[in-house]
């Protein structure tokens, strides 16, 4: 019989123990060789050569939860807290536009000061100004009535992380239950919205089943984007003796992503590149295509901190544009400026 890794690229139409047994090759050279080579095919099919670029905006640090794992939350007295007015948001987003970017993601805590009608106001005035761009949101659980009213407002895309697929570990990351945000996720792909999932990689706890699992939840919940990133601690959480996910494992993941998913808009991310200087050079090489340099102002950027030694945050990265370009382009690739829509 055909090694795993070869029935998978063939028919990528796995169950759960199958995609347990592919985990496993994540050690063996040549299954991950091919999986890379793969991936790279199939995403030069839709893509080409083009590097898609999101304008991160990280417009507020309070949030009301306690996601263990996360720097900014709400038990962390140590965090210092921003949030950013709508006129810092729109200096952003101004900024941005001059350096080419088509696509702004509004991402922040769950920040009660952004109720759901300054979130409209917001949303409005940004695709009043910039009608040609894409506006993603990546501002976490809220009810179908809210995901609506920003939907109507102007928002494109929205991003939020299953994080993990598994009950019982999202428990062990999370005061919450996990099935308030499968049913956001369901919602949102309900109102038209091209939807981001996606999982840490190497969390506290996590398995290879509980990754299995989450491969089999992106494949029915078949999102346009999905962000994936290594775990990383960070000091003022409890899981900060624990140690960070591995790189070799989130290339892995990506290039299985992109066979799993091949249309799907796949960032290379700041966690990648925070525990690989060329990480994610290394991702855009395992089939990711899409990047998201910081637009946050850069006073308040060291503030955003969801793990320790976060990248693009000192004054070196004022311009992480060009910064990008260049990385792009030292792999073969081309960082485009257009919207970069799911196909
Ligand atoms: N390490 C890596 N990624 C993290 N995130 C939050 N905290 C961490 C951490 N310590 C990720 C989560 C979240 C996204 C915005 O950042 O997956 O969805
Ligand atoms: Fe931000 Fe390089 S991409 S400094």
């Amino acid at each position: 019989m055909k090694p795993v890794y070869e029935r998978f690229i063939e028919n990528p139409d796995f169950t759960k123990p199958d995609f347990i047994e592919l985990i496993k090759c994540a050690e063996d050279p040549e299954a991950v060789r091919r999986l890379k080579e793969e991936a790279v095919r199939i995403r030069e099919i839709y893509y080409g050569k083009k590097v898609f670029t999101r304008g991160l905006i990280e417009y507020t640090n309070y949030c009301k939860n306690d996601c263990y794992y996360c720097g900014i939350r709400k038990s962390n007295t140590n965090a210092k807290r921003y949030r950013l007015t709508e006129d810092e948001i729109m200096a952003c987003c101004e900024n941005g536009y001059e350096l080419g970017f088509r696509t702004f993601v509004l991402q922040g805590g769950e920040d009660a000061y952004y109720t759901d009608d300054r979130m409209v106001a917001i949303i409005k005035k940004i695709k009043e100004a910039y009608p040609e761009c894409a506006l993603t949101l990546s501002i976490g659980e809220k009810s179908y009535e809210s995901y609506k009213r920003f939907r109507e407002a102007g928002a494109d895309r929205y991003l939020l992380r299953h994080e993990t697929a598994n009950e019982e570990h999202y428990r062990k990351l999370h005061p919450e239950k996990m099935s308030v945000r499968k049913n956001c996720l369901y919602d949102l792909k309900k109102l038209g919205y091209q939807v981001g999932a996606g999982m840490m990689v190497g969390s506290p706890y996590q398995t290879t089943e509980d990754l299995a699992e989450d491969l089999v939840f992106l494949k029915e919940l078949q999102p346009e984007m999905v962000g994936i990133g290594p775990f990383i601690p960070h000091h003022d959480t409890q899981f900060a003796k624990e140690p960070a996910g591995s790189v070799e494992m989130t290339l892995f993941l990506l290039a299985v992503i992109r066979i799993l998913l091949p249309k799907v808009l796949l960032p290379a991310t700041t966690a990648l590149g925070t525990m690989d200087p060329l990480g994610r050079e290394k991702g855009l090489q395992a089939g990711a295509n899409v990047v998201m340099p910081n637009l946050s102002p850069v006073k308040n950027r060291k503030q955003y901190e969801l793990y320790d030694n976060k990248i693009c945050t000192g004054e070196e990265a004022a311009e992480c544009r060009g910064c990008m370009g260049r990385r792009v382009a030292s792999v073969g690739y081309e960082l485009v400026t257009e919207r970069g829509d799911a196909v």
